[in-house]
């Protein structure tokens, strides 16, 4: 109803920086009040948060547990063995913003 972006699209991802991305969580954009109220690393953990989101990170992340035979694959239910993916699997993607 909001028309609000869809945070998850690899295309906003790489047309945004994470400097962009700060200054509309802080700021507001469009429809988005503004979070001025919270703490700068708070924005930065959000700006991190958001990044988490891109589906071209999370498909990365789900062919690489389904490639990796020791592990369940994302979405499996969990085994009893309380198996967690590998860290590597989890690791962002090198960033596009130039920093
Ligand atoms: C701390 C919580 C929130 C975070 C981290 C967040 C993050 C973001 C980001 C990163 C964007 C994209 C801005 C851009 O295109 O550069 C966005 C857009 C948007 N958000 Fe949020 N948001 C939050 C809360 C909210 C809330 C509470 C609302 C509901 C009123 C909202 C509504 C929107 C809308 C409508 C847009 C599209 C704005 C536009 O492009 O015109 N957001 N948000």
């Amino acid at each position: 109803m909001l028309k609000a972006t869809n945070l998850s699209e690899p295309a906003w991802q790489s047309a945004r920086t994470d400097e962009q991305i700060a200054a509309a969580i802080k700021l507001g954009r469009g429809q988005m009040p503004s979070f001025s109220q919270l703490p700068d690393m708070t924005i930065a953990k959000l700006v991190k948060l958001v990044r988490m989101m891109n589906m071209a990170r999370l498909e990365a992340h789900a062919a690489a547990a389904v490639s990796d035979s020791a592990g369940p694959a994302v979405g499996a239910a969990p085994s009893s063995s309380g198996h967690a993916p590998k860290p590597s699997a989890l690791a962002p993607l090198p960033k596009s913003s130039g920093r």
